[in-house]
């Protein structure tokens, strides 16, 4: 598990950055921690540094929101789905293993549909207060490709 820290959106940006630089086609990325934690704007940091000219907000009634980007990302929020049934029928399972990095807020509802290779985020702290990002690579080539992560 690595620990970062950020003390303001900016620095939660630049992280979303340096993210982007491990990311490939197919990744699964999961976003956990509370309401206002910061989990999308670590979305947005990525799908900037990946070339997309336009900021990433929630989706809130689309529930997904694709990024014509190099590779191409897909933000979900599952935010609003109580169950697996919810998940699938909202068509959310469909883009994991598609060829997009999938960037999940709200994993739980998706918990059984999601790949054993991935990597699991939370951010910790609200508010004013500085943010702890936990990220915790799942399965061999993720704990490997982390290795390099600074
Ligand atoms: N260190 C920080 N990192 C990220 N965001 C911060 C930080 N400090 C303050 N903020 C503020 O916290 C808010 C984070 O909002 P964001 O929409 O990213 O949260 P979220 O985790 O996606 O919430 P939700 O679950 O409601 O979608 C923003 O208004 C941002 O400016
Ligand atoms: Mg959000």
């Amino acid at each position: 598990m690595i620990e970062r820290h950020s003390a303001s959106r900016a620095e939660t940006e630049i992280l979303g950055a340096a993210l982007a630089r491990i990311l490939r086609r197919g990744d699964v990325v999961t976003l956990s921690g509370a309401m206002g934690a910061g989990k999308t704007v670590l979305v947005n940091g990525i799908v900037r540094a990946l070339g997309s000219d336009e900021d990433a907000a929630s989706p809130t009634f689309a529930l997904a929101h694709e990024y014509p980007t190099d590779p191409p990302v897909v933000h979900m929020d599952a935010c609003r789905l109580e169950n697996e049934k919810e998940f699938q029928s909202a068509g959310m399972e469909e883009y994991l293993g598609g060829e997009a990095v999938c960037l999940l807020e709200w994993p739980d509802a998706g918990i059984r549909f999601l790949p054993d290779s991935r990597l699991d985020i939370l951010i910790r702290g609200c508010g004013d207060e500085e943010r702890t990002i936990y990220l915790r690579p799942v399965g061999n080539d993720w704990e490997m490709r982390m290795e390099d992560f600074e």
